[in-house]
C-alpha cells in the first residue's frame, strides 16, 4: 500500500516519510512513546482521547541505511522499512515488537455441509482491513488491557471488535464487544513489555493471535492510521505512558468512595427515606442512593415526576442533612414531545443528530419516540452542560449517564445519522464509539463550573480517555456467579486501561440475587472504588438487609471495612492522579517477573500493600491463593506467611482472605455513619513492620483547591532491624487548615520493650498481637525496642 521509502524530513520531532505511494510519519512524544501515524481520511490526529499532545523536545538521530530508516531516541531504535513497516527495539538492539511481513493466513474450520453429509473445510473470511496493522508473534506474549471486555485478564488467543454495543444477553466470555471502546493494550513477554493504542474510534478489531500463532493485528476500514508504541521497563511505566497521553482519573470527591444504594427505581420519596432509614438503622453506613428513570416525568430528561417527589429541592436538602447525596441518570434520548423546552430547545438550536437529508433523526428510547443530541457539536455540548444545573440546582450531588452507547430500541442507528463532528461533519460510523465519551466530558464540564467541585458522572459508554471525565461501571450483568467472577478481570484491564474509578453491579443488575452470592459479591465489591449495589426491575430485593442476619451482618462489616480503609483509597487515588496506576489492580502489575501471577484472575491487589483473594465460587469456604514473593500478613489472624507459594486459606462465608504486605502503613477511619459524619482529628495508621515509605494525603475532599497547594502531607519512613524500629515521620507540606491532631499508631505483630517519640517515652496499649501509641501528629521519630 505504501511502496518504497523514497526520502524523508525532519520537522522537529516528527520525520514525515515519503514512500512511493503514500506519506507516513514517525513521532517522537517521548524517548519512550512513538506515534505511527498516516493520513486516511484527515490530516491530522483529531484525537478524541488525547486533548493535549504533549511532545516533548528530545534528541534523535536518524539515519538512512540500505533499505530501512533508522530513528534512534535515548531508549528506542525505531526501524522503518517499505511499505511502511516498522521494527522496535531497545537499546540493546533486542526487537521488542516488530511488524510481521508475511500475508494474514485465515483460520480453517471444519464444516458440515448438509448436502453431501460430509465434513468439508472451509476458509474464514480474509477479510482484509483498509487500515491494518499486523505484528509478529514470538511466542510468548500475553495481553492485557482492552477496557471491559469479557473473558479472562490475559486476552492472546481472542479476538475483539471496539464498537460501543449494549448487548441485553448475559454478558459471556465469547463476547467481542461491551459498551466500551478502549483500543489500547499492553503485551507482556519474558524479557519485555510495552503497549499500543490505536487511537481511532471508527469500529476496529483486535485480534491477539486468534486467527494464526505467528501475528496478531489490529485494524480498521475507516479513520487513520495512527498508533503509539508504549515502551516500559515494566507494565506500571506502560500504564504510565497510556494516561500520559489520554489523561489521569483525577482525585474524585470523598463521598463518591461511600457506599452506594441502587435500584431499578427507588420512589416515590417515602420509598427512597425508607432505603436511607433502613442503613441507619441497620448501622450500616452509606453515603449515596441511586434515582433510576421513574424520578423524571415520563423519561423526560431534565424533569422530575411531581407525584414521585412533589419537591425535589426540599427532598435533598433534608437529605443531604442527613447525611445522604442523591445520584441521578440522565440518558442522552430527548423525548420528542411538542412543547417539551429540552426538545424545544434543542430543536430550535439544531443540536440533535440528524438523517442524511438533514431531518431530525428518530428512534425509540424509554420516554418512546426519542432524539439524540449531538455531543460532538460544540454548542450542543455547552447547552448539555448548562442543563445541568437544573439538577444541581435541585440538590442533585452526581450524574449517572446511561443508555449512551448510544442505546435505541427500535434497531440500530444507521451508519448514515448525521452529526456535526466538530464542525467537520461525520456519520454515525464514527461518532459512535465517542459517542458517551463527550456526553461524559459535557456532563463533566457542566457540573464542574456551576458547582466548583469535583464532579461525580459515571457512564456507560465511553472511549479511551474517558476516565478524565467520568467513572465507569460494567453495565448490566446478572446475579450468576459467573458474573462476579468475571468482573474480577474486566475491573483489573479496565484499570490498566486508565479507569481508575470503576465498579459493577453488586449483587447482580438482573435475575435474583441469592444471600449467599450477595455475601460474596460485598467482598469483592468493596475493594473496587465505585462501590453501588444495583439491580433491575423486576428482580428480588437486594440491599444489604434483604435476606437474613448472616447476610445482613457481612454486609456491614465489609461496607465498614471499606470506610476504614477510605483515606488508603483516597491515597491510592491521589498517587494515581500522577502514575496513573488504578486501584484495582491485577498482580501482574507490580509481580510480571512471576509467572505465576500472570494468569490469576480470581484474586487483585487493592492499591500496592493489600492482596484480596475472594471466594467466587457458590458454597466453597476455602480458597487457594497466591501470594507472590516477599512476607505477606494475614489480615484477620496476623499470620506471616511467606510468599512465592499457593497456600489454602479457610473461608468461610463471612471471609474474604485478605492479606497485607509485609512493610505496610496503612491509614484507617474511625467508624462513621457517612463520609463527613465526624470531624477526623486523630488518625490511625495500622502498621505491618518492615521497610517502608509512604505518603498520607488529605484535602477538603470536594473542590478544586487543592490544585492551588491547599492540601497537607505527612510523610513515614519505616526501618527495621532485629531490635529496633523505627518509624520517621515529617510534614513535609502543610498546607490544608485541617490538621490532624494525634495519631494513633498500631503496630502489629511486635513484641517491645519500650517506645519512645522524638527521645520521650511513650505510653502504649498491648492489645492480643498489636501494641497501639497515640503521639501528637508532628514531625518526629517514633522508635520501637523490640523485646
Ligand atoms: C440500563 C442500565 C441500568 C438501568 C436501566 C434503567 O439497563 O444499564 O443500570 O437501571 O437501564 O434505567
Amino acid at each position: 500500500m505504501f511502496g518504497k521509502i523514497i526520502s524523508y524530513e525532519i520537522d522537529s520531532n516528527k520525520i514525515n516519510i515519503k514512500f512511493e505511494d503514500k506519506i507516513g510519519s514517525i513521532e517522537i512524544i517521548t524517548p519512550d512513546i512513538i506515534n505511527i501515524f498516516s493520513s486516511f481520511r484527515y490530516e491530522d490526529h483529531f484525537s478524541r482521547a488525547i486533548e493535549d499532545l504533549k511532545t516533548i523536545e528530545c534528541n534523535f538521530d536518524i539515519k538512512r541505511e540500505n533499505d530501512y530508516l533508522e530513528v534512534v531516541t535515548d531508549k528506542l531504535i525505531v526501524k522503518i522499512y517499505d511499505n511502511f513497516k516498522v521494527d522496535f527495539y531497545n537499546k540493546d538492539l533486542e526487537l521488542l515488537c516488530g511488524d510481521y511481513r508475511g500475508e494474514r493466513k485465515p483460520l480453517v474450520r471444519c464444516e458440515y455441509n448438509l448436502a453431501s453429509i460430509e465434513d468439508h473445510k472451509v476458509e474464514e473470511s480474509t477479510d482484509e482491513l483498509n487500515i491494518q496493522v499486523i505484528k509478529k508473534l514470538k511466542g510468548d506474549e500475553k495481553f492485557y488491557g482492552l477496557g471491559d471486555k469479557t473473558g479472562y485478564l490475559n486476552k492472546r488467543g481472542y479476538e475483539y471488535e471496539m464498537w460501543n454495543t449494549d448487548e441485553p444477553m448475559p454478558h459471556v466470555e465469547s463476547f467481542k464487544a461491551l459498551y466500551k471502546s478502549i483500543p489500547f493494550f499492553i503485551a507482556l513477554t519474558e524479557n519485555n513489555t510495552f503497549g499500543i493504542f490505536f487511537d481511532n474510534n471508527f469500529k476496529t478489531h483486535f485480534d491477539m493471535g486468534k486467527e494464526n500463532e505467528e501475528y496478531y493485528y489490529f485494524g480498521s476500514n475507516d479513520g487513520n492510521l495512527d498508533y503509539y508504541f508504549i515502551n516500559g521497563n515494566n507494565m506500571m511505566d506502560v500504564v504510565g505512558g497510556y494516561t500520559y497521553l489520554t489523561g489521569k482519573t483525577p482525585l474524585p470527591q470523598m463521598w463518591t468512595l461511600g457506599y452506594q444504594q441502587s435500584r431499578w427505581s427507588y420512589y416515590p420519596e417515602s420509598r427512597v427515606k425508607e432505603i436511607a432509614e433502613g442503613f441507619r438503622k441497620n448501622d450500616i453506613p452509606c453515603d449515596v442512593i441511586h434515582l433510576d428513570i421513574d424520578y423524571m416525568e415520563k423519561y423526560k430528561v431534565f424533569t422530575w415526576d411531581k407525584e414521585k417527589f412533589s419537591d425535589p429541592n426540599k427532598f435533598l436538602s433534608d437529605f443531604k442533612d442527613d447525611g445522604f447525596k442523591v445520584v441521578t441518570i440522565i440518558d442522552p434520548g430527548v423525548k420528542k414531545e411538542k412543547g417539551y423546552d429540552i426538545y424545544e430547545e434543542g430543536m430550535r438550536n439544531r443540536y440533535f443528530a440528524t438523517d442524511k437529508d438533514g431531518i431530525t433523526y428518530v428512534n425509540k428510547v424509554w420516554p418512546g419516540d426519542a432524539v439524540y443530541p449531538d455531543f460532538s457539536n460544540s454548542k450542543a455540548r455547552t447547552w448539555w452542560a448548562e442543563n445541568q444545573k437544573i439538577m444541581m440546582d435541585a440538590g442533585v450531588s452526581g450524574i449517572w449517564n446511561d443508555m449512551n452507547e448510544p442505546a435505541s430500541f427500535n434497531g440500530p442507528l444507521p451508519d448514515d445519522v448525521q452529526f456535526n463532528n466538530e464542525g467537520r461533519g461525520g456519520d454515525h460510523t464514527e461518532i459512535h464509539n465517542i459517542y458517551g465519551h463527550l456526553m461524559s466530558k459535557a456532563t463533566y464540564e457542566g457540573i464542574k463550573k456551576i458547582t466548583n467541585k469535583r464532579p461525580f458522572v459515571i457512564t456507560r459508554a465511553c472511549y479511551a480517555g474517558s476516565q478524565k471525565y467520568s467513572t465507569v461501571w460494567t453495565g448490566d450483568n446478572q446475579s450468576f456467579w459467573e458474573h462476579l467472577r468475571m468482573s474480577i478481570p474486566m475491573l483489573c484491564n479496565l484499570g490498566l486501561s486508565g479507569f481508575s474509578f470503576s465498579g459493577v453491579d453488586v449483587g447482580g443488575f438482573s435475575a435474583d440475587c441469592t444471600k449467599e452470592l450477595l455475601s460474596r459479591w460485598v467482598q469483592v465489591g468493596c475493594f473496587s472504588t465505585l462501590f453501588r449495589n444495583h439491580s433491575s426491575m423486576p428482580t428480588r430485593d437486594q440491599e444489604p438487609w434483604a435476606f437474613d442476619e448472616q447476610t445482613l451482618n457481612i454486609n456491614r462489616k465489609y461496607i465498614k471495612l471499606r470506610y476504614k480503609l477510605i483515606p488508603y483509597l483516597y491515597d491510592t487515588l491521589w498517587q494515581g492522579e500522577t502514575t496513573g496506576l488504578p486501584v484495582m489492580r491485577p498482580l501482574v502489575l507490580h509481580y510480571s517477573n512471576d509467572k505465576n501471577v500472570h494468569e490469576i484472575n480470581d484474586e487483585f491487589l487493592f492499591g500496592e500493600n493489600i492482596l484480596v483473594s475472594p471466594v467466587v465460587e457458590q458454597g466453597k469456604r476455602t480458597k487457594e491463593v497466591y501470594l507472590p514473593n516477599g512476607v505477606w500478613i494475614d489480615y484477620w489472624t496476623k499470620e506471616e506467611i511467606i510468599g512465592g507459594k499457593s497456600i489454602l486459606r479457610e473461608a468461610p462465608l463471612d471471609l474474604c482472605p485478605m492479606y497485607i504486605k509485609k512493610g505496610s502503613i496503612i491509614p484507617n477511619y474511625p467508624e462513621q455513619r457517612y463520609i463527613g459524619d465526624k470531624q477526623i482529628k486523630e488518625l490511625t495508621f495500622d502498621v505491618y513492620p518492615g521497610e517502608a515509605e509512604y505518603i498520607h494525603y488529605v484535602d477538603d475532599g470536594e473542590t478544586f483547591e487543592y490544585k492551588d497547594g491547599k492540601y497537607n502531607l505527612y510523610q513515614f519512613n519505616m526501618t527495621e532491624n532485629e531490635d529496633k524500629l523505627n518509624i520517621e515521620i515529617k510534614t513535609p507540606y502543610l498546607e490544608y487548615e485541617n490538621k490532624y491532631d494525634t495519631f494513633k499508631i498500631i503496630l502489629n505483630n511486635l513484641d517491645i520493650n519500650k517506645v519512645k517519640f522524638n527521645n520521650m517515652d511513650v505510653e502504649y496499649k498491648e492489645n492480643n498481637k498489636s501494641i497501639q501509641v497515640i503521639i501528637p501528629a508532628i514531625q518526629g521519630i517514633l522508635s520501637i525496642k523490640k523485646k
